[in-house]
């Protein structure tokens, strides 16, 4: 039982809906997880791995081959809820690098039914690939093999004026989000990613027109000459479609000379910084919490650490911040972030929240939980743990915070669950396991939604230690009659 409480009316007439509890339905395998010593499956800002258009769910995944230096990529598709997994690899692309940072992500567009793919990137050129139209707007009619796919391109399709080593070099963390129906821009897929090294790179923005190509968008954030590069939360449009977006700055440390190639050395999230703000109705005017713009991009003028009003939180460097963790707008556009600091002592994840009179909040999440978790949850966080997800749920009142256990060795995950009733400092434990989650956990947020082509299914992307899964978790409703 399902419906949308999207005004008071609609509340008084029928009550609040609440997720109380989850319950699993089934866990399929999308094949092995490579042995390499840094996780190429399941980062936090891989998006996505995982994702449902027009009643499939579509998944990407490096897979291992006979040559243990050697990683495929692969893509599986199934028809929901239940039919089988089935797909390929790509056999022209060989991953040797054994770094974090090299996920594959995965988006589509829905005007005209084309996937899109970028893979392997920490500061190289650009891995790009799509497939042809049709295939998934008419999954049924065709054949799912690689020859549906483009050879992979260095550049964005549309976009061969761009010098390619000025935009196309030096790629990391490319992003995909489908741009809301409900807008009548053309573009319906957006592309985010950075171009230039730690501490040294922006954030671009591009757009995807169905039956066109790619445009570019621009650069939205910038580094300052004294060098902090932003790292997003996440990207999330609100039900008017207006981008949102938070992040933290990290100073840059001069490692000229040093070997820096693939995880942090001196420019590690130690010098993270700040919890940081900005939205933007149509991609090119950036505004702060305020709504004063702070950037415009067809004039060229980004977002820069010295914009005014960008920061709601000062967290300061060795604050125990980390990067990339997670955020989601609610029903009621509240935008909700979740991260980490250890400014008393301790290090706990926290909770910012904007509320719908702008004001935000900061909580912690209560150590006195963790007597009620299996996990021992709320006291697990480190400084560079695996990071967790919030999920807001269309349709209900419930925020989620998927949390990764931090505990040396453990692979436990907890599901807890607040309400905007109790301003979300009612955290309580609604779904554990202690082993199953070997890194970081992804969720589809497109099934979620049922009026964008999903059926309200939490789809988990897991690593289970051997092999990357899908756990789907059905989310068991009350209803409150207020
Ligand atoms: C495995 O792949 C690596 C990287 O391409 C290569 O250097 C090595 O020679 C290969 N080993 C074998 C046995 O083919
Ligand atoms: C679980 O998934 C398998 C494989 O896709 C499917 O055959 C089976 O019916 C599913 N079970 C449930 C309870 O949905
Ligand atoms: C990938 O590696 C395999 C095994 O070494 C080799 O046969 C194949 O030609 C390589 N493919 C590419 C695209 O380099
Ligand atoms: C799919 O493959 C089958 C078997 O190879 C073939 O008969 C069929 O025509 C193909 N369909 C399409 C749409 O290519
Ligand atoms: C998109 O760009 C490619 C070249 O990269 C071109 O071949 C193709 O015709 C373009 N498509 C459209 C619809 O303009
Ligand atoms: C989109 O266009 C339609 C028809 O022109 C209009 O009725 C509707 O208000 C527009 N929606 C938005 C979000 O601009
Ligand atoms: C890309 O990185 C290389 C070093 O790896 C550097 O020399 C070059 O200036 C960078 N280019 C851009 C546009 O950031
Ligand atoms: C880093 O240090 C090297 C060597 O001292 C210098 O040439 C380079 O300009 C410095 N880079 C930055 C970005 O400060
Ligand atoms: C929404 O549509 C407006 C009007 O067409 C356009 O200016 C804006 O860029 C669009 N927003 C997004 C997020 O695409
Ligand atoms: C948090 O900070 C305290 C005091 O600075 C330190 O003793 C502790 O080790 C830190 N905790 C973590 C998990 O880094
Ligand atoms: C949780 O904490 C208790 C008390 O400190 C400890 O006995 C238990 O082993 C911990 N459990 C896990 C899973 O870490
Ligand atoms: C974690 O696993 C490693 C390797 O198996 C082991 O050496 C270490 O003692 C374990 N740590 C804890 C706290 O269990």
């Amino acid at each position: 039982m399902t419906f949308i409480v999207s005004s008071l009316l609609v509340a008084l007439t029928y009550g609040l809906c609440y997720v109380h509890a989850l319950q699993l339905i089934n866990v399929t395998k999308l094949g092995p997880d490579p042995e390499t010593v840094n996780r190429l499956n399941g980062e936090s800002f891989q998006q996505d791995a995982l994702a449902t258009f027009n009643g499939f769910q579509y998944a990407v995944l490096w897979v291992p081959t006979a040559n243990m230096s050697i990683r495929n990529a692969a893509i599986r598709r199934r028809s929901l809820p239940n039919g089988d997994w089935e797909g390929f690899q790509f056999p022209d692309y060989n991953q040797t690098d054994d770094d974090g940072h090299d996920i594959i992500s995965l988006g589509i567009s829905r005007g005209d039914g084309t996937i899109h793919l970028i893979w392997d990137q920490h500061d190289n050129s650009l891995n790009y690939r799509s497939s042809v139209a049709g295939v998934a707007t008419n999954p049924a009619a065709v054949n799912f093999t690689a020859q549906l796919f483009s050879p992979l391109n260095n550049f964005l399709p549309g976009l061969e004026y761009l010098d390619k080593d000025v935009y196309f070099v030096n790629v990391t963390y490319p992003r995909f989000l489908r741009i809301p129906a409900s807008n009548n821009t053309s573009a319906d897929l957006l592309l985010e990613m950075r171009v230039g090294q730690a501490g040294q790179g922006d954030d671009w923005l591009y757009h995807y027109t169905p039956s066109k190509n790619w445009s570019l968008v621009g650069r939205y954030l910038e580094v300052s000459e004294t060098f902090h590069n932003a790292y997003i939360n996440g990207l999330d449009f609100s039900s008017e479609a207006v981008l949102h977006t938070s992040w933290t700055y990290r100073d840059y440390v001069n490692t000229t000379g040093q070997d820096v190639a693939v995880e942090a050395g001196p420019n590690g999230p130690e010098n993270n910084h700040d919890m940081n703000f900005a939205f933007s109705a149509d991609l090119f005017t950036w505004r702060n919490n305020w709504g004063q713009i702070i950037g415009e991009l067809k004039a060229g003028l980004p977002v820069v650490p010295a914009s005014a009003g960008i920061t709601m939180f000062g967290i300061p460097k060795y604050g125990g911040i980390l990067n990339q963790e997670a955020q989601t707008l609610d029903g009621e556009n509240r935008m909700h972030v979740l991260n980490r600091e250890n400014t008393t002592g301790y290090e706990q994840w926290y909770h910012y929240w904007r509320n719908t009179d702008i004001d935000w909040t900061r909580t912690p999440f209560p150590l006195s939980l963790a007597a009620h978790s299996i996990n021992n949850i709320t006291r697990t966080p480190t400084v560079i743990g695996k990071r967790g997800k919030l999920v807001s749920p269309p349709g209900h009142e419930t925020l989620l915070a998927i949390l990764p256990s931090n505990a040396p060795n453990s692979t436990g995950l907890s599901i807890l669950a607040s309400t905007p009733q109790n301003h979300f400092r009612d955290w309580k434990i609604i779904w554990e396991i202690s082993s199953g989650c070997g890194w970081e956990p992804l969720f589809d947020r497109y099934r979620l939604n049922m009026e964008d082509g999903g059926d309200g299914v939490l789809s988990l992307y897991l690593i289970d230690g051997k092999d990357v899964v899908v756990m789907d978790l059905d989310l068991q409703l009350e209803t409150i009659d207020v």
